[in-house]
This record gives C-alpha cells, structure tokens and sequence, in this order.
C-alpha cells in the first residue's frame, strides 16, 4: 500500500486487502479490507500503532523502510487480533530496541497467540499516556469492542483517535478519508453487525467515554479514516439503541418448494399489510447482508424444510449465527414443512437461548401446505402486524 500522509508526521502505512473474501472463515467480505498502521513521527521518539494481518507483512517492513526509520521506540498494539498484530514479531525483529506498548490483558494475549517475549513490553492502563516529544499518545481501555483487551490511541496533539476495529470497515479503497458517506456507513454497518452487535452495552458504555475526548479524525485499522467522526458516531448511537424498525426478515431453505411457498405467502401478507419484508434463501444469500439486516430489524420468521429427524443444516446454521450476533429482535417464529415428523421448533428454538425475543407460534405443514396451514399463516401474519403495530411501528 502506498504511503499516505494523515496530518504532518502521521502516516497510513498499512496494506490493503483488495482480494481478501472471506474473514475468520466465516465473514463474507465483498469489497475486500485493509490493515491499517499509522507511524508516528514525534520530535524525539517515533511509534507503530498496530501492524497488519502477517500475509501483508512485507508490505508493511517495505513502508517503514522506504520511511527511512532508522530507530523505532514504540508499537501500540491496541488488540491483540492477529489482523493488527500479527506483523508485531516482524517489526521486533526488524528494531531490537523496540517496545510493544499495550495495557496487561493484551499482552498476555499477544504472549499467548505470538509468543512475544516478556521483556518486550511496556504495560500501560487507562488514561496512561507516553510521549514522542512533541506529540502525545493517551491510552484508553474500551473492553469488548470486540475482545476483553481492546483499547484505543489518541494523539492528543493533532486530536486523532486511533480506534482499530472500533468504528473500523471491511473495504479495500485507495482513498485515505471517506469520500464516500454512504457507502462506507454501509460497510461499517455491515462489519458492526457481524462482529461487534453482540456487545451493544459495552459498546455504549465505551462510546461515552470515548467522545469525551476532543478528536477531529477517527482513524480505524480497517477501512478509510473520518474527517468528519461525527457520520459513524451517530450511526453507531442508532445501532446499539433500542430502536427496531419496521421489518420483518424471512430466512428460508426449502428441498421441494413447501417451505419456499410458505416463505412467499408469508413475505405477500406481510407487504400488503404495510410490513417492510426481506427474505433471505439460505442456499443462495450472502449471510453479511443477513447480519445487515438484524441490526434494526423487528421480527425474525425462520423457515425450513425437515431433514431426518430436524431443521434442514443451513437453518440450523443461519439459527446458531442469529443467536451468536444477538440482535434486539423481539419476535421469533418458525415455520416449514416436513414429511414424518422430526424435531424441528425444538432444535431451533434450544439455540436461540441468548435472545430475548418472543417465540411466535410456529407453522408446520405435512408436505405441501393446505388451506388449514395457510389459514395458521395468516394468523401469524396477523399477530406480527398487531405486534409492530403495538410498538407504533405501523401508522
Ligand atoms: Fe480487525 Fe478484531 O480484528
């Protein structure tokens, strides 16, 4: 990745991701990612906050060298994730002298996971600064935003926050700042729903305590940096808010097309009754633009076809995600068809356990549904409509 300036003596050194698609193994990630890093020239000393995913690494030793940094003192590392700190032995490597700056928790993961010598580190807590001479780096713990260890940077005298996967998006773009507003809320939102939904409240907290602090630049470890904080604060203050909106999602897998006519029954009487409605087929969708969609969502109708003795695999796999990601849905219900029998509500619903949402009655249809099955359908249409009407959700 080219070499760009932020402010005066502060660089983007990282390395973008363009053909990277997939994340943990899990994460579909369409528009690629990047690894920031940003090297900090003060007038006595010099710092790397975070390094790069280890497959970039000589991208990043290439910058630091075309730099000509001939002594660096410091690496912050503000999480301990190997997508930021994976390059940290490298760079130690590279500068003997040089010290990994982190609060206790992460060092002992960086111990734990890169195996960093003990006498490589200097501890820092909350609120703890160092100083490069005449620029100032401030510490400050913001525990799961997504790990027990994270913290943020703040350059106290050119008022950056350097946040790492806080406010961060998947989204390999030349572009240093945003120059795009929708797009990149778009893939913050995206990145906020499937790693950082399930901690809303620490996140909270972690929001109040960090806009205490005056900072013109939010400068993320993936994604463009802000200029203008304020667009992915306010989005964030409506993500982790209580508000749901008017939607209903409709995940659905069907072997024969019972389930699938079901899904379209329901997705028609829902529309017609003044219901935003997105359905999602299991064997084709993009589980990102699912996770999406659970961030403001209402009501969650899982449908799915019988295989064996339970729920087909892809909507037990899609019900384990729903119910890691733990979303503020309040209705839940269940519906498909089936042959024999079979298990089905029971195995969905005893992996729902973290969510507090009502189960709706589910509807189960021996083989094609008949008019009985749809009549049960209109009913639970019916019920979800005076459940979003009952929270003012519908006019
Ligand atoms: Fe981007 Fe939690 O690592």
């Amino acid at each position: 990745m080219a070499i760009q300036l932020l402010v005066k003596d502060v660089f983007s050194i990282g390395s973008r991701d363009w053909d990277r698609r997939l994340f943990d193994e899990l994460i579909p990630l369409p528009d690629g990612t990047s690894y920031n890093s940003y090297l900090i020239k003060g007038s006595e000393r010099t710092a790397l906050i975070d390094t790069v995913d280890p497959v970039k690494k000589n991208e990043l030793i290439n910058n630091v060298k075309q730099l000509n940094i001939q002594k660096l003192d410091y690496v912050i590392s503000n999480h301990a994730e190997q997508d930021h700190s994976g390059a940290i032995p490298d760079i130690l490597e590279l500068y003997p002298d040089c010290k990994v700056v982190t609060n206790s928790k992460c060092k002992e993961f960086l111990i734990d996971h890169l195996l960093i010598p003990e006498n490589r580190f200097i501890k820092k807590e909350d609120g703890e600064s160092i100083s490069l001479g005449n620029k100032t780096l401030e510490f400050y713990l913001t525990p799961w935003v997504h790990w027990p260890e994270t913290m943020v940077t703040y350059l106290k005298e050119d008022k950056i926050l350097f946040s790492c996967d806080f406010f961060g998006s998947h989204f390999a773009t030349s572009d240093l700042f945003v120059t795009d507003k929708y797009k990149v809320i778009s893939d913050a939102k995206r990145y906020y729903a499937e790693i950082m939904m399930p901690f809303r409240t620490q996140i909270k907290k972690n929001i109040e305590k960090i806009t205490k602090l005056d900072f013109n630049f939010i400068a993320p470890s993936h994604g463009p940096v802000y200029d203008n904080p304020e667009i992915i604060i306010d989005a964030y203050k409506d993500w982790i808010s209580d508000r749901t909106d008017n939607t209903v999602i409709i995940p659905y897998i069907s072997m024969h097309g019972s389930t699938e006519y079901m899904a379209n029954y329901l997705l028609d009487s829902l529309i017609a009754k003044g219901i935003n409605v997105k359905p999602f087929n299991l064997s084709k969708t993009d589980l990102g633009e699912l996770a999406m969609s659970l961030v403001d969502s209402t009501t969650l109708l899982l449908g799915t076809s019988t295989v064996l003795v339970g729920p087909h695999p892809a909507a037990l796999y899609a019900t384990v995600l729903v119910n890691a990601l733990k979303p503020k849905l309040k209705y839940i219900s269940i519906f498909g068809s089936y042959g024999w029998g079979g298990k089905t509500v029971e195995m969905i619903q005893a992996n729902l356990n973290r969510l507090n949402a009502e189960i709706l009655a589910p509807v189960l249809s021996k083989g094609h549904p008949r008019k009985e099955d749809l009549d049960l359908l209109d009913k639970l249409a019916n019920q979800v409509y005076e459940k979003h009407k009952e929270l003012n959700l519908i006019k």
